[in-house]
């Protein structure tokens, strides 16, 4: 036997235990805290061993166990950030994915996964309102901004032959710091993103963009893109995407929509979300509001050629000498990365597996949960929203309280995880639903636990 060969029998045996800790874990999800009980020493002690010389076999798998009870279980009741809760039929697909090991680079590299991920990114962008974008999906939403706002410099202001030249973008001051990141990435600076006010609702004010673009201009600067963001990650506020798209067009500037979070809620309240497809690229996280596991980002655009103009960098032995369309088609000439792993699998296995009815329901629902948590806070005197609840965020304080210790005490009772936000100076606590498991139970247990929580502060 060659040196990394594994006899039928022991790799059987292997892949049944590894599903059986699947399944167990799928099964059992529900005992365990919102968030594990552990700290850096620990962990550190736990899992820093050498790599041993002799390996350790089936062994192996014994460490699943304390790895789970040292993780963030994907349980009903963990509310912080945006986190998806990685939906079982999404993660076979995984599974079944780095099996077949296909490295997505070109339909000549890999031919079905090819044809499947143009498909799924085809059914993301219809799932939108954005028919006849093109894509590829990508590890998250940072990376897809950051593809977008390359693409964006490429058609406006093309850098990638000669270097880049002085710019400004713009965005709300609620934007996420991925787009501050892939500004200061693309040699842009930092300091040519103005970072736009924000109305009551914390929405982008459009009278203060056109303000300073025209402020730009009488500067000499040369703007080239504005971002929107549908559903910020502070309170999931929806910028005013026709006033902005109309400012664009106007202006002749390049729309990228960071819709990580929120956008693909177009599934169920489309109406919210009009005119998405006035967007020259739009961001979209699978591993977010789809429920898949992570990663599964998604950039959407509509013009082959400028990703082209982007990304393309062919090297002579990548070179590809098919004619036919579908058989020539390279990733790696409209995206970033070469070697790319079969992230469509998990979501067409799972996307078809439930249908498109299941995501718009699930989606719904945790619309319906951030209303019910809203309604549950205006309901107890000692607690009070801190903005309006468009999307499924919630962000509230206790009145009287400190919040950020409050929040510490939640956290250590294990039963719900909240993160937090900083709202015009407050601090928030913040409640996010993008989890299929959650029910209204789970969401009632949220005010008890604040209450609870910052109950024992006293004490
Ligand atoms: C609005 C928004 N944009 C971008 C991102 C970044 O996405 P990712 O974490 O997948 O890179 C997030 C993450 O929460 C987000 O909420």
């Amino acid at each position: 036997m060659r040196e990394l060969d594994i006899p039928d029998q022991e790799l059987s045996a292997l892949a049944d235990e590894t599903l059986n800790l699947a399944k167990n874990y799928w099964s059992r999800l529900d005992e365990r805290a919102a968030y594990p009980a552990t700290s850096g020493e620990e962990t550190a002690r736990l899992f820093s061993r050498a790599w041993a010389e002799t390996g350790r076999g089936r062994g192996i798998l014994a460490d699943f166990q304390q790895i789970a009870d040292h993780s963030r279980p994907s349980g009903a009741r963990f509310f912080g950030y945006v986190v998806g809760s990685g939906e079982p039929v999404g993660a076979l697909g995984e599974w079944l994915a780095a099996v077949l090991n296909q490295n997505v680079t070109s339909w000549r590299s890999a031919p079905a996964a090819t044809t499947i991920e143009r498909t799924v990114v085809g059914w993301l962008a219809d799932a939108v309102g954005c028919p006849g974008f093109i894509g590829s999906l990508c590890g998250g939403g940072s990376a897809a901004n950051l593809m977008a706002l390359t693409m964006a410099r490429e058609a406006k202001l093309p850098a990638n032959e000669t270097g880049a030249s002085p710019c400004m973008m713009y965005a709300s001051e609620q934007a996420h710091m991925s787009i501050p990141k892939a500004i200061a990435l693309l040699g842009i600076g930092r300091q040519n993103l103005r970072l736009i006010p924000v109305d009551e609702g914390f929405r982008m004010r459009t009278d203060a963009l056109k303000a300073a673009i025209a402020e730009d201009h009488r500067a000499g600067r040369t703007p080239i893109a504005i971002v929107a963001t549908l559903g910020t990650v502070a309170t999931g506020a929806i910028d005013p995407l026709r006033e902005i798209a109309d400012v664009a067009r106007m202006e002749a500037l390049w729309l990228h929509v960071d819709g990580a979070y929120g956008a693909l809620a177009a599934l169920a309240v489309p109406d919210q979300f009009q005119g998405l497809a006035s967007a020259d690229s739009l961001s979209l996280d699978a591993h977010k509001w789809l429920y898949q596991p992570i990663d599964c980002g998604c950039l959407l655009h509509r013009d082959a050629a400028i990703a082209r103009e982007a990304f393309s960098n062919s090297g002579d032995y990548v070179r590809i000498l098919n004619q036919n369309p579908e058989e020539a088609f390279a990733f790696f000439e409209e995206s970033m990365e070469l070697s790319r792993r079969f992230r469509a699998l998990k979501l067409w296995m799972s996307l078809q597996y439930h249908g498109r009815r299941t995501f718009r329901e699930a989606i719904a629902r945790d619309l319906r949960h951030a209303q019910m948590l809203a309604e549950a806070i205006a309901a107890q005197p000692e607690l009070e929203l801190l903005a309006p609840v468009t999307l499924s965020v919630v962000c509230f304080r206790h009145r009287t309280k400190d919040n950020e210790a409050i929040l510490r005490r939640l956290v250590a009772r294990g039963r719900v995880y909240l993160s937090n936000a900083t709202l015009k100076g407050q601090f928030a606590l913040r409640a996010c639903f993008v989890n299929h498991r959650t029910t209204a139970e789970d969401v009632r247990t949220i005010v008890d636990e604040v209450i609870a929580a910052a109950t024992e502060l006293n004490r």
